[in-house]
């Protein structure tokens, strides 16, 4: 259910779940360049809600690659072939005659392998399925806030390393796929190397602190065993997915959808086989994780 909003912006209005995470915003047409104001608007909302609908919205790839870059410059998406003329615009398309499992059914923080992974994905829906086919969310500010002095003090110092094996990497999932899959997946073993990030990341908007790791591409914790790194990252996966820290977005055609990869992460439902899924999919470049 959504809660009608105390209202402190003045070009838009914003619906947010009661919770607080995740918003509808409402008032604004995003075929056309926003005022200074109503930008700065959409940032604050975006900020303080982490994922934000816009519903309503018919956009062109054009007009979605402009308020992407309104937002900020795009990111680099690897591992999947782009939509002809568009590099920056990926399809998740799924015909109704698929049975690989659908994209993105894990979850994930996207891209958080790379050195600077995007600060936001934008989703935009073009045709949606009769039932299923829903994008859960996972608040990991709430999710590191909910743990113990203790606990936290433990996660402080530690890295957690990143990597794309388990997914696009010369062993992962795509590489051993067999059953039709529209979207072009590029498998390769630059998707074996890995990195590490700060466990727990700084929010460069906010200051707030959240759990900056996943089960798809956080492969281990530096300085650890795998036992002892899988034995935290376990329990944490599991703390972080209670549905206290979720929001399941429920989507309409022609809606768009902006999440903060800094602080969510999140998971592709299924349930829509015989039926079409279509979506497009810009990202916008972030920082290096503090
Ligand atoms: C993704 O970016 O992980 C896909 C989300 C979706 O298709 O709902």
């Amino acid at each position: 259910m959504l809660q009608e909003a105390e209202s402190p912006y003045a070009t838009l209005q914003v619906q947010a779940q009661p919770s607080g995470f995740g918003a509808e915003i409402v008032g604004l047409d995003l075929t056309r360049p926003l005022s200074r104001q109503a930008l700065a608007e959409v940032k604050a909302a975006w900020a303080k809600h982490a994922v934000v609908a816009f519903p309503d919205q018919p956009l062109s790839l054009d007009q979605l690659e402009a308020f992407t870059q309104a937002i900020g410059a795009f990111g680099e998406d690897p591992f999947i072939r782009p939509m002809p003329g568009h590099p920056n615009v990926l399809e998740l398309r799924r015909e109704p005659d698929e049975r690989a499992t659908n994209f993105g059914a894990g979850w994930h923080s996207d891209w958080s392998f790379q050195p600077s992974p995007p600060a936001a994905t934008l989703l935009h829906s073009e045709v949606v399925p009769p039932v299923g086919g829903d994008t859960l969310f996972c608040d990991c500010t709430r999710a590191y806030d909910a743990l113990s002095d203790s606990m936290k003090a433990m996660l402080a110092p530690l890295r957690a390393v990143h990597s794309a094996t388990r997914a696009y990497g010369t062993e992962g999932v795509f590489a051993k796929e067999t059953a039709k899959r529209t979207l072009q997946i590029v498998v390769s073993p630059e998707a074996d190397k890995s990195l590490s990030h700060p466990l727990v990341r700084t929010h460069p908007v906010t200051g707030r602190k959240a759990l900056f790791i996943s089960p798809v591409y956080t492969v281990g914790v530096e300085g650890m065993t795998r036992e002892e790194g899988a034995a935290i990252l376990g329990y944490l996966f599991q703390h972080m997915t209670q549905d206290a820290f979720i929001y399941r977005h429920r989507w309409r055609p022609r809606m768009l959808l902006m999440w903060d990869n800094r602080c969510t992460m999140h998971f592709a439902e299924g349930g829509y086989d015989g039926h079409l899924r279509v979506m497009h999919r810009t990202t916008v470049a972030g920082d290096v994780p503090r």
